[in-house]
């Protein structure tokens, strides 16, 4: 079954279409847009990347942060550039997250903008990444520092990439997945995986067309995510960032009950559902509550103090200006596990 998902921003609306087999409908996208000519950067084998119908120039990538850098970029518009590539053709990327974020940096910069279709081939970059228009590179001072909100011209998300992910990729999607859970989708838990991912895109799509620019409203996406950032970057990234949003939405659950915010039944559909999808939902043994305290002061969002999304009587919110007491309180509470059996057990969930 195809799903197909309008994004809707103005002129710059688009579809998301998600479903086995739906890159077989790149070339008429490309006929849709008017180009001439396209470039194909691919993370993956070429045989995964359907025909453009027109005159095409296929570029490697490598999915991976060692290549989301402002050199690869520049690289990516020089080739670009020597294949003629005009402002009314298009780019097209192939790959997990890291591709569609870099070469959607390049698509929006290479000629003040040209048009870009995502075909991404993760979980994760199908439920979240390729969705939305934000593209970034990072210096190395941070993650993510130099980027555009580009949006594509459709993204054709083929369930047909999925069958042959680890399954440890898999669950890095599914950590996005449940935390939808808490943001307004409906419980998907016992769906396919496809009905998931449209869910997902579905909630996604209808966030960004009312703050495109994360104002606001696009704020509710990074659930879980203060302390799942703050996790990936204390492990030095041992924990996917699925497996760290998990860990994050079970303690912004907790976070929230001790607030006063929800009550123990929505403190525990937090662990209930985190460990619906086999993710992990104890901090690891040897991370110092302190310094994830630390960390998470320096989260986008903490523009004023400590600043969570959190459950509450009114839906999920931004919540800023957290005491950091309440914080380590709930830290200090947290189960805790061993780095080795919090990514086993995800393993052992999906074998
Ligand atoms: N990944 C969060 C967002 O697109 O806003």
């Amino acid at each position: 079954m195809t799903t197909t998902i309008p994004v809707r921003l103005n002129e710059r609306s688009y579809d998301v279409v998600v479903g086995p087999g739906v890159r077989t409908a790149l070339p008429g996208v490309v006929d849709r847009i008017g180009a001439r000519r396209a470039v194909v950067v691919s993370a993956r084998p070429a045989d995964w990347v359907p025909d453009t119908g027109v005159e095409t120039l296929l570029l490697p990538a490598r999915d991976g942060e060692q290549d989301k850098r402002l050199s690869t970029v520049e690289e990516l518009c020089g080739e670009f550039a020597r294949f003629g590539l005009t402002r009314s053709d298009v780019v097209v990327s192939c790959g997990g997250g890291t591709t569609t974020d870099v070469v959607g940096l390049a698509a929006a910069l290479y000629h003040r903008g040209v048009a870009v279709v995502h075909l991404p081939t993760t979980l994760l970059a199908q439920v979240d990444a390729s969705v939305g228009g934000k593209t970034a590179v990072n210096l190395p001072s941070g993650k993510n520092l130099v980027g555009a909100y580009w949006q594509p011209s459709a993204v054709l998300c083929d369930t047909d990439y999925l069958t042959t992910l680890p399954r440890r990729e898999v669950l890095n999607g599914l950590g996005e997945i449940a935390r939808c859970h808490f943001i307004g989708a409906p419980d998907l838990r016992g769906r396919s995986l496809p009905e998931q991912i449209a869910a997902s895109v579905t909630l996604k799509a209808g966030i960004v067309a009312q703050d495109e620019r994360d104002t606001g409203l696009r704020h509710l996406l990074n659930y879980g995510h203060t302390l799942g950032h703050a996790l990936e970057i204390t492990t030095g990234f041992a924990l996917r960032h699925g497996e760290a949003v998990a860990i994050g939405t079970v303690f912004a659950g907790r976070l929230a009950g001790a607030l006063g915010r929800i009550d123990q039944s929505g403190v525990d559909e937090h662990l209930a559902v985190v460990r619906h999808y086999g993710l992990p939902a104890a901090l690891p043994d040897d991370v110092d509550a302190a310094v994830l305290v630390r960390q998470m002061y320096r989260d986008k969002k903490a523009i004023s103090g400590l600043a969570f999304v959190l459950a509450g009587p009114r839906g999920a919110e931004l919540v800023s200006d957290v005491p950091p007491g309440v914080v380590t309180d709930v830290l200090d509470r947290m189960p805790r596990d061993s780095l080795g059996n919090l990514v086993g057990a995800t393993e052992a969930a999906t074998a």
